[in-house]
């Protein structure tokens, strides 16, 4: 197979945490017989200091243009004072909003060799954890109309938060089909108690799910999942819920994994083109020292190969060599624990590399 990557590097550690992972694929091309080839483009950060824009055209058109994308990370304080519409974040709405990447899977996974790292109590995590947040991702409160204007208390800004059926069902065919591979479990999460949104949102959810009786289905206000996802994680198998309330509970969700530099994301499309990326962000305060973790963004690659490329044995392949590493006792600084090893982001790149077979 020949495979065209679409390759943003981006700010902070997202260059380092790349540059760990295009060799591994390399190497994944060379075991398996595929071949990769990469066009790296710019977006956030960096490119509002090349061109002045966080995202340009250029890196729009080559991303649609190729079979899927990696991202690193964008961001950081030296463009933190920018107006709203030209941060970098702006790049990460602008790319998902004109790739049509609606579904965001976050996986919260609990390596049996990071038990260490996680904060919850050892009676709480029993025999680890395995959750998949499916987080809406190009509509709701993120993507509505907002603005100023004048009122009685002085200026008033707003912003909306609106969905339609379309955009409800689909996401929610995104979480059943996911969960049919898995323990064939999902909770929708709304506010369906206050929001008009979150009344049809589970109307929906609950029409769709008519097409998928093999897999269980619950419902919970968000406000209570947040309390659930700390009380008892193994309750949950997939959470699909809004753009807004999937941002907050999959930080959530990560966090109680113990290390959000081990997880991954994918966002897809209807149209083909995924975006792959560490849920991580760019992490300033650590970049180009060599400590970053690109186990994440490692884990995206797999997943990419695993959703946009269809390639299941290589992709398991990759995740296999990360347990591999892991359970030799090699740690980054994020990760580490007593009698663990630390080493540097290029030399677990290098350790996973080498575990490759
Ligand atoms: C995320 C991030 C982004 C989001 C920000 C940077 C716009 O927090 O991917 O979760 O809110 O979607
Ligand atoms: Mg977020």
């Amino acid at each position: 197979m020949n495979i065209g990557l679409a390759v943003i590097p981006g700010d902070g550690i997202g260059p380092e945490v790349t540059a760990e992972t295009l060799p591994l694929l390399d190497k994944i091309g060379t075991l398996f017989g595929h071949s990769f080839t990469y066009t790296e483009v710019e977006a956030g950060g960096c490119a509002i200091d090349a061109v002045g824009e966080p995202l340009p055209q250029t890196t729009v058109d080559t991303c649609r243009a190729s079979d899927s994308v990696l991202l690193g990370a964008v961001g950081g304080p030296k463009w933190d004072t920018l107006p709203g519409d030209q941060r970098p974040e702006r790049a990460l709405l602008g790319l998902r909003g004109a790739l049509g990447l609606y579904a965001n899977i976050r996986p919260a996974l609990l390596h049996k060799s990071l038990r260490k790292a996680c904060p919850l109590r050892e009676d709480i995590v029993g025999d680890g954890i395995d959750l998949i947040v499916v987080r809406e991702l190009t509509g709701g409160i993120y993507f509505g109309e907002r603005g100023r204007r004048a009122s009685q208390g002085g200026e008033e800004a707003f912003d909306t938060e609106a969905y339609n059926e379309l955009e409800v069902a689909r996401i929610a065919r995104q979480a059943f089909q996911i969960a049919r591979l898995r323990q064939k479990k999902v909770t929708s999460v709304d506010k369906a108690n206050v929001l008009e949104s979150s009344r049809l949102w589970r109307e929906v959810v609950i029409r769709t799910a008519a097409d998928y009786p093999d897999v269980e289905l619950n419902h919970m206000y968000v406000d209570n999942a947040a309390m659930q996802l700390i009380r008892d994680p193994h309750q949950f198998d997939v959470i699909v819920t809004s753009n807004m309330f999937g941002d907050i509970l999959s930080d959530e969700a990560s966090m109680i994994t113990g290390s959000i530099g081990m997880l991954p994301s994918a966002s897809l499309s209807d149209s083909g083109v995924g975006m792959y990326e560490p849920i991580h962000g760019s992490a300033p305060d650590i970049a180009g020292l060599d400590k970053a973790n690109p186990i994440a963004t490692i884990l995206s690659a797999a997943m990419m190969l695993r959703f946009s490329l269809g390639l299941q044995e290589e992709a398991a392949a990759i995740e296999q060599a990360v347990t591999d590493v892991l359970e030799q006792g090699y740690r980054t600084g994020d990760i580490m624990s007593p009698g663990t090893t630390l080493i540097g982001t290029a030399a677990m790149g290098k350790r996973i590399r080498d575990a490759l077979s």
